[in-house]
């Protein structure tokens, strides 16, 4: 089902979108999202997010939703950086998983994801396994300092073809100048070239994912999903929409002390950015 949806968003030129959540309300304002625009979604736990929610809270919760609204929702575990984490979240249940060794040497990162690839594979043959090579910069929050990406942090076109064909994996993230978080210090450009001759180099049966896609353009994601991109993952733009909303919302009801009262703004507010994302990446109306 998901490879489905993967082969569409290159047939069609769109891109699956990727939200992160770490709580009940955000998941719901994707999922709301996502139903209003008959969008199949993907929602992803880092494992910082998952510890928060709990492992099988997480599968639970989703399975819950995709009950109650008869939508394609996929769970990720995203950027999940031991195999013991893989494993974890193999075993909970996740439809797909981030096997993220991007960090340490290519030999090195080929060898632990090919290790998640056979494992989840062997425990689910229709999970979805994505590899990271490359090194992309930041995290999900607003970047204050200056993030300077160097040469050698980007992914080589020849390394990916490689790194697919040697590890099995499903999807690729590659680093083409995005960042995670806003950045507000320095430019994110992205490579669009190189995402294109990466797209060549790992073939038609691997997908790409663009990380760090919050404070990037509505031309960034079409050039992107033009030359190759299927997925587009968003965390910091919604962190922010639900805590500038909590603050402005503790601010103006003084005496609430009704939690889904106080929360409800927030929700309302990240389901905004969630759906303007949607539409640039045109997976409305795909189901
Ligand atoms: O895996 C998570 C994403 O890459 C999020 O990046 O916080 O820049 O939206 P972002
Ligand atoms: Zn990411």
């Amino acid at each position: 089902m998901i490879k489905n949806y993967l082969k569409r968003t290159i047939e069609e030129k769109w891109a699956l979108g990727h939200f992160n959540f770490s709580e009940d309300e955000a998941l719901r304002a994707i999922v709301k999202s996502a139903a209003e625009f008959k969008t199949p979604i993907f929602v992803g736990t880092s494992e910082g997010e998952r510890k928060h929610i709990g492992l099988k809270q997480a599968v639970n919760l989703v399975k819950a939703f995709r009950e109650e609204f008869g939508i394609p929702i996929f769970l990720n575990a995203d950027h999940h950086k031991s195999f013991d984490a893989v494993k974890e979240a193999v075993d909970a249940g996740y439809d797909a998983i981030l096997a993220d060794f991007s960090a340490l040497p290519f030999e090195e990162n080929i060898k632990l994801t090919k290790q998640s690839v056979e494992y989840a594979k062997s425990k689910n043959p229709d999970i979805i396994v994505e590899g990271e090579l490359g090194y992309v910069r930041g995290e999900s929050k607003i970047q204050k300092e200056i993030i300077e990406i160097k040469a050698e942090d980007l992914t080589k076109p020849e390394e990916a073809g490689q790194f697919v064909k040697e590890t099995g994996v499903d999807m690729l993230a590659p680093a083409v100048g995005n960042i995670h978080g806003i950045v507000v210090s320095s430019p994110e450009t992205i490579d669009i070239q190189r995402i294109g001759d990466i797209k060549k180099a790992v073939g038609e049966n691997v997908y790409l994912v663009l990380h760090g896609g919050s404070g990037l353009s509505e031309s960034d994601f079409k050039n992107a999903i033009e030359v190759g991109i299927s997925m587009v993952h968003i965390n910091t733009e919604i962190r922010v929409a639900f805590t500038k909303t909590l603050r402005k919302t503790l601010e103006e009801m003084p005496e609430e002390t009704t939690p889904y009262k106080i929360l409800m703004p927030s929700i309302e507010a990240m389901k905004k950015v969630i759906e303007e994302k949607l539409k640039i990446f045109g997976s409305v109306n795909k189901i």
